[in-house]
């Protein structure tokens, strides 16, 4: 049977039950899933893909699934669209992007290739296109459309991935993460008139001072606001003030050269502040919204329990805004059509610690604001019961903000605490916390900065509780999030 034939076979027969699942949030069907790909618009309907690997919990030969939506919020299972199928992708359909065009939804993904050659085996990747109708792909016979030999010399032939394709007047450019040979980072552009026939123009953008990384995965290239983003997902940090150690997912701000193709960089800022946060790619919605996804979860720390079926799932799809030179995100406008029983306090003290009537779940959008108050530290602990909680910690007297989940319930001995400096000016005033079964998105001040993680606690965890050092008066808005049968 052919590959994708046999993928979606498998799922048919391995689809985890809706209720097993979170409700608004993309996972796989069963299986594996990391980095969204192809996030675009075709023909009116929004469609995600995402490395997938159907046939257990754990990374293998790549796919990629694929999900449709209207409003971000309730998505549509598709068949998958890829599988390693060919000479020149049998080692994986790695990431890619998508783009409606008059041939087609394009998608461009890198196909990942293996070979022996004098006894040593060598890895190469190489930019490919399938075509498709929304439903189904059909990969170009002149594939592989860009290849490494396009690439200047001292150039790595076998880090070469991530294609994100986009449109302007003069044809089609494509972004592709990099390094040199000596191990430098590096994003490089290709131009196309026809989206099919490619041609390299440049290095967009490389690592400065060494400092950033061994190579530079998922990179995406946009106007925000008036001014150009890089993002990218840096390999192999170390520490510092603003990133941690490991991968990172992280945005660039600087100056465009459009003549010569150069993004000089001047500010680089870490996109998430969380446990679980990577591989984001951005699209441009119908609306002329840009929308940021990521995957929710680090490549080091699996905290997963190992009878679960599916492993790990997408973010809530995220507006994006810039304010002083800085991105704002907040979770899609939409998400507010499915609220449900909603809790408001008004000007209510918060002293020692307390619980709220009608406060609790763990399918919700809650609101905390921060009013008046003579207090050093305020936490909010969720997905609490006798035994286990997870814990986001306002110190305002450190100015520092923490997510804990040492007591989520998990028995793998990985990082469960981030405590990073709190990076908006003054203080944090509104904390908006999105819990979907097995994980917190916090968007502090309005999105300012965030913070992302999973947790795989028993749902019957569901109590929330404030605590407070001393006393704040807070508003606190509520709603739980039901969207009915995911279809
Ligand atoms: C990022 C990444 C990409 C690659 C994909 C493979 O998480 O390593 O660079 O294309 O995952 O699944």
């Amino acid at each position: 049977m052919d590959q994708l034939k046999k993928a979606n076979e498998y799922v048919k027969q391995n689809r985890i039950p809706k209720e097993e699942l979170p409700v608004f949030h993309v996972t796989p069907p069963c299986g594996w899933m990391n980095d969204p790909n192809g996030f675009s618009v075709y023909q009116g309907k929004t469609h995600l893909f995402y490395q997938f690997h159907p046939y257990s919990t754990v990374w293998g030969p790549m796919h990629w699934g694929h999900y449709e939506t209207e409003d971000f919020v309730k998505w549509t299972e598709l068949p998958a669209a890829l599988a390693p199928d060919q000479a020149y992708d049998e080692a994986g359909c790695f990431s890619g992007s998508g783009i409606e065009t008059e041939k087609g939804h394009l998608l461009v993904y890198t196909g990942v290739m293996e070979k022996e050659e004098d006894g040593q085996k060598y890895t190469y990747q190489n930019q490919c296109i399938a075509l498709g109708d929304g439903k189904a792909y059909n990969k170009l016979a002149q594939n592989p459309v860009v290849t490494g030999d396009m690439l200047p010399k001292g150039f790595s032939r076998e880090h070469f991935r991530d294609p994100k394709i986009w449109k302007e007047d003069d044809g089609y450019y494509m972004v592709v993460g990099n390094k040199t040979d000596q191990g430098k980072p590096q994003v490089v552009l290709f131009h196309s008139e026809n989206a099919i026939e490619w041609e390299y123009v440049s290095v967009l953008a490389e690592d400065k001072n060494g400092n950033l990384g061994t190579m530079w995965e998922c990179p995406d290239f946009f106007e925000l606001d008036g001014e150009y983003i890089l993002l990218a997902s840096p390999q192999d940090l170390c520490a510092g003030s603003e990133f941690h150690n490991g991968n990172n997912a992280v945005y660039y701000t600087g100056s465009y050269d459009r003549g010569r193709h150069v993004f000089d960089y001047s500010h680089v800022y870490s996109l998430d502040d969380g446990l679980d946060f990577y591989a984001s790619q951005t699209m441009l919605s119908a609306d002329g919204r840009r929308i940021l996804i990521g995957w929710m979860q680090t490549w080091d720390a699996n905290i997963r329990p190992a009878d679960q079926k599916w492993a790990c799932m997408m973010t809530i799809p995220r507006e994006l805004r810039l304010d002083n030179g800085r991105i704002l995100q907040s979770p899609v406008r939409e998400l507010e059509k499915y609220y449900s029983n909603s809790v408001h306090y008004d000007q209510c003290t918060i002293k020692g610690t307390c619980q709220k009537e009608g406060i609790r779940g763990r399918v919700l959008d809650m609101t905390v604001e921060l009013l008046e108050g003579d207090y050093t530290s305020f936490d909010i602990c969720f997905a609490q019961n006798e035994k286990h909680f997870t814990k986001f910690t306002y110190d305002r007297a450190g100015k520092t903000i923490e997510i804990d989940r040492t007591y989520c319930g998990m028995i793998r001995d990985v990082l469960a605490q981030r405590k990073v400096p709190v990076k908006v000016s003054g203080d944090v005033v509104k904390i908006r916390m999105i819990l979907d079964k097995y994980s917190a998105e916090i968007f502090i001040n309005d999105g300012a900065q965030v913070m992302s993680t999973t947790f795989y606690t028993p749902l019957d965890a569901d109590q929330i509780s404030f605590v407070c050092d001393g006393s704040v008066a807070v508003n606190i808005d509520k709603y739980d999030i039901s969207i009915g049968e995911m279809a």
